[in-house]
C-alpha cells in the first residue's frame, strides 16, 4: 500500500469549500465537498419482485431477498451451479462449479464443462426467435437506423468465421478488432468466438501506435477494421490509422477491411475486402467446443505504469456474470429495448452493449454517434424513435447535456423509459437529479452502477441489491449477488463499523473476474492481490454509510477517468519523456465540471533545448495524440525547473494534485521536500498560467 503512495481517506472529503477567488475554483468537482446528509432518497416503481425464479424454484425455502443475498454468498457453488445450469447452453455439462487458489490468485469456474459463447448468444435464439432484432444500429444520421434480426446475426457471425478461418485462424489465435460501433464488429467478436478465438477489440479512437503495442502485446496475426467511420459528423480514417499501425507489426498476415463508407474499397498490402470475402462463404463449420475457462477475449485497460495491460476474460463465467447483471440490475424483460451508448471498445461495451444482452436473447442498440450530434437532444430523440427502454451512460455526457437546457430533453417522448443507468465515473448529485427528474421525469429507477474491466460486470448497483430501499442519489449502494464488498484502512485492516471509509475491496470470488493479465500473471497478483491479502483490491476509494451504503470517492492508484475514458498518468509520462528535450514529468488528473477529470503535466525541460517553451509544449501535446489519443491530451502543461521529491526521490505527487486543482494554500508538510523552492517556482508559474 505505501506504494500505491496514497491516504486511503477520500480526497473528496478534505475539499474546502469552493472559493471564489481561487484561480482553479471552476475546476474543483462541485459535487466533492456536498455533505452526505443532504443527499435525497428516491422509492422507484421498476423493482424486479421476483429476481431470480431460476433459485427459487430450485430452493423454496428462499422466501425474502435478503435469504437471497446470504444464500449466494454463503453458497457460492450452489448459488452459481444452479444459475450455471440453467442460464448457460451446454454442450458437455459441468461438474465443478468453481476452484480457486488466492495464493497464486488463480480462479475457475465450471472448467470442465463446454460450451460456446457464439451459440449461447446467437444460436440458440437464432432457432426460437428467428426473427428478434438482436442488434439496431444507430448509425451517425439519425433516422438511418438497420434492425439485424437474431437469424441474420447468425449467418453474419457464420460467414466471418468463414472468413477468419480462411486466412488460418484457429482456436486460442488472437485476432485484433479496430471497428466501430457496428454489426460487423459484433459479428466479428462473436465470430471470434465461434471458431473459439479471443478477440482484442481496440477502441477505434486509439491512435495507430496505441493499436499498433496492443496487436504486439496480443500476438495478433490478424486485424479487422473498416475503411473509415463518422462519429458526430467527422470522418474517422480507421483504414489510414490501421496501416499505420500494422507497419510496426511484422507478424500481421491479414488484414480485414470491411466497407463503412459506402465509398468503393482501396486495397493495399495484405488487405482483403471483408464482405466480399463473406459472400464466399456457403455453409459453415460446426461452432468450436470450448471449455468453461478458454479465453474468450483479452480488453486493454490502463494501470499504474506504462504499459496497458491486456486483461484476460474467460468464456462461462464471463458470460453467466454478464447475462445475470444485465438481467437483474436494469429489470430486462422480454420485449426491452436495451439502450447503452458505449463504445465496444471498452468494458462497458463488451458486456452491456453485446454479451449481456445477447446472452438474454434481447435487442441491444449499437450508437454510433455522439451525444451532441445533430444537437443535444440526440439521446432522447433516438430513446422516442426506438422506444428504448433502458439507458445506460456516462456521467461525463450528463454533465455536457444538462448545461443546455431541459427543452433537448422535454421535446422528446421518453414514456418508454423504465431504467436508467450510469456507468464509468463517479456521478455528481446534480447530474444524478437532472437524470432522474428531467430526463427520467421522475418516473425511472436510476442505478449508479459501480464496476470494472477487471470485475467483467456490475460489482455495485442499487437494483438488485436493495429491492425495497428507496435509490440513494449519487450511490451505487449495495453489492450484486453473490459479492461481498469491504473497506480497508491503510494498514491493510478490514473496517468492520458500518461507517467508514477506505480501500474498496472484495472477498471471496465471482464468476466475471478477469483471470490474468495476458503474458503477465504476477502483475495480475501484484496489481489485484498483493496490496491486501486475500482480498481483491479495485484500486478504488469508497465510503460506506451507516446503512451500508457505498459511495465510490475515487481511483487510489495513478489512474485517472477523463470524460469516463479510464486513462493511467504514467502512459503520458512515457511518452512525454521520449521527447528530446524532456528531462522529467509528472502527470496527474485536475477535477474538470464536465470531463469529471483532465490532465495536468508538470514538465522539465534539459539545460539545452532545441526550441521555444511554446514549441516544446505544442509537440508534446501532439505526441501524446499520435502514442495514445486525443482524450490523453494535457489540457494543462506546465513547464518547471524541477518536481517536488523527497530526498528519497520520490515525486510528491498529493502537492501536484493540489497544486493543479487550485487548492494550494494550504500545501501541508513540505518539509521533507529535498528542494523546498520547487514548489513556490511551480506555485508562481500556475498563477501566471491561469
Ligand atoms: C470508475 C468501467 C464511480 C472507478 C466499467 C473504476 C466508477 C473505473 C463507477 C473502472 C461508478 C466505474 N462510480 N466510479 N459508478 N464506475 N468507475 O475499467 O474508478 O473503464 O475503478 O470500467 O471507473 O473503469 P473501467
Amino acid at each position: 500500500r505505501k506504494a500505491l503512495g496514497r491516504e486511503v481517506v477520500p480526497h473528496t472529503t478534505r475539499l474546502p469549500p469552493p472559493r471564489v477567488s481561487s484561480c482553479c475554483s471552476v475546476l474543483r468537482r462541485p459535487w466533492s465537498v456536498r455533505p452526505q446528509a443532504q443527499l435525497r432518497c428516491y422509492s422507484s416503481a421498476a423493482v424486479c419482485s421476483s429476481p431470480i425464479p431460476e433459485i427459487t424454484s430450485k430452493f423454496p425455502e428462499i422466501t425474502s431477498y435478503d435469504e437471497l443475498y446470504k444464500f449466494s454468498v454463503n453458497q457460492p457453488d450452489a448459488f452459481w451451479g444452479a444459475l450455471g445450469e440453467q442460464l448457460l447452453q451446454w454442450q458437455r455439462p459441468f461438474s465443478t462449479v468453481t476452484q480457486h487458489d488466492l495464493s497464486t490468485s488463480t480462479f475457475s469456474w465450471f472448467h470442465d464443462g463446454t460450451l460456446n459463447a457464439a451459440v449461447n448468444c446467437v444460436d440458440r435464439h437464432a432457432e426460437h426467435h428467428p426473427d428478434r432484432v438482436a442488434l439496431i444500429w444507430e448509425k451517425d444520421e439519425p433516422g438511418t437506423e438497420q434492425r439485424i434480426t437474431y437469424r441474420e446475426l447468425q449467418s453474419e457471425v457464420e460467414k466471418v468465421a468463414g472468413v477468419l478461418q480462411q486466412c488460418g485462424v484457429k482456436k486460442g489465435d488472437r485476432v485484433a478488432i479496430y471497428l466501430p460501433v457496428s454489426p460487423i464488429a459484433v459479428a466479428t467478436m462473436l465470430a471470434c468466438a465461434r471458431i473459439g478465438a479471443v478477440h482484442s477489440v481496440v477502441f477505434a479512437g486509439f491512435s495507430a501506435s496505441a493499436l499498433a503495442s496492443r496487436i504486439r502485446d496480443a500476438g495478433a496475426k490478424v486485424v479487422v477494421t473498416a475503411d473509415s467511420s463518422k462519429r458526430g459528423g467527422r470522418v474517422i480514417e480507421l483504414q489510414k490509422v490501421t496501416r499505420e499501425a500494422v507497419a510496426l507489426c511484422q507478424d500481421i498476415e491479414y488484414v480485414l477491411v470491411a466497407q463503412h463508407s459506402g465509398a468503393p474499397l482501396q486495397l493495399g498490402h495484405k488487405e482483403l475486402d471483408l464482405q466480399q470475402a463473406m459472400a464466399s462463404i456457403t455453409g459453415s463449420a460446426p461452432p468450436s467446443e470450448q471449455g468453461g475457462e478458454d479465453p474468450l477475449f483479452l480488453l486493454y485497460t490502463s494501470g499504474s505504469t506504462g504499459q496497458p495491460k491486456g486483461l484476460v476474460h474467460t468464456t462461462a463465467g464471463y458470460l453467466l456474470y454478464t447475462a445475470i447483471t444485465h438481467r437483474l440490475v436494469f429489470d430486462y424483460q422480454p420485449g426491452d429495448v436495451f439502450g447503452c451508448v458505449a463504445d465496444i471498445g471498452w468494458i462497458t461495451g463488451h458486456s452491456y452493449v453485446v454479451y449481456g444482452p445477447l446472452m438474454n436473447g434481447a435487442t441491444t442498440v449499437l450508437f454510433e454517434s455522439s451525444p451532441i450530434y445533430p444537437d443535444p437532444g440526440r439521446y432522447w430523440e433516438t430513446v422516442q424513435r426506438l422506444r428504448i427502454t433502458q439507458f445506460y451512460g456516462a456521467p461525463t455526457a450528463l454533465r455536457l447535456l444538462l448545461r443546455y437546457g431541459d427543452e433537448f430533453v422535454k421535446k422528446y417522448d421518453r414514456s418508454s423509459l423504465r431504467v436508467l443507468g450510469s456507468v464509468g465515473e463517479p456521478i455528481n448529485p446534480e447530474a444524478w437529479r437532472w437524470y432522474h427528474e428531467v430526463v427520467g421525469d421522475r418516473r425511472c429507477t436510476v442505478v449508479d452502477t459501480w464496476w470494472q474491466s477487471e470485475t467483467g460486470g456490475i460489482m455495485l448497483s442499487p437494483r438488485p441489491s436493495a429491492p425495497d430501499a428507496p435509490v440513494k442519489e449519487a450511490h451505487p449502494m449495495r453489492p450484486m449477488l453473490g459479492m461481498t464488498p469491504l473497506l480497508c484502512d491503510a494498514e491493510g485492516h478490514q473496517l468492520h463499523d458500518v461507517e467508514a471509509s477506505g480501500a474498496l475491496c472484495i472477498a471471496g470470488v465471482w464468476p466475471g473476474i478477469a483471470r490474468t493479465i495476458h503474458g503477465d500473471h504476477k502483475r495480475y497478483q501484484d496489481t489485484y492481490f498483493s496490496p491486501y491479502p486475500g482480498f481483491y483490491f479495485s484500486g478504488d476509494g469508497a465510503m460506506r454509510d451507516s446503512e451500508g451504503n457505498y459511495h465510490i470517492t475515487g481511483r487510489m492508484d495513478d489512474v485517472i477517468n477523463v470524460t469516463g475514458h479510464r486513462l493511467g498518468t504514467a502512459e503520458v509520462e512515457d511518452v512525454m519523456m521520449e521527447h528530446v528535450d524532456v528531462s522529467e514529468t509528472a502527470v496527474v488528473g485536475c477535477p474538470h465540471p464536465v470531463k469529471g477529470e483532465t490532465v495536468f503535466a508538470f514538465v522539465v525541460l534539459k539545460e539545452q533545448v532545441s526550441s521555444s517553451i511554446e514549441d516544446i509544449s505544442k509537440q508534446l501535446r501532439a505526441d501524446v495524440k499520435k502514442h495514445i489519443a486525443s482524450y490523453a491530451v494535457p489540457e494543462f502543461l506546465l513547464v518547471t525547473r524541477g518536481l517536488p521529491k523527497t530526498r528519497s526521490g520520490k515525486v510528491m505527487r498529493r502537492l501536484l494534485r493540489q497544486i493543479a486543482k487550485g487548492d494550494h494554500d494550504d500545501l501541508g508538510d513540505i518539509s521533507t521536500l529535498a528542494d523546498p523552492s520547487v514548489v513556490s517556482d511551480i506555485l508562481d508559474k500556475f498563477l501566471k498560467m491561469k
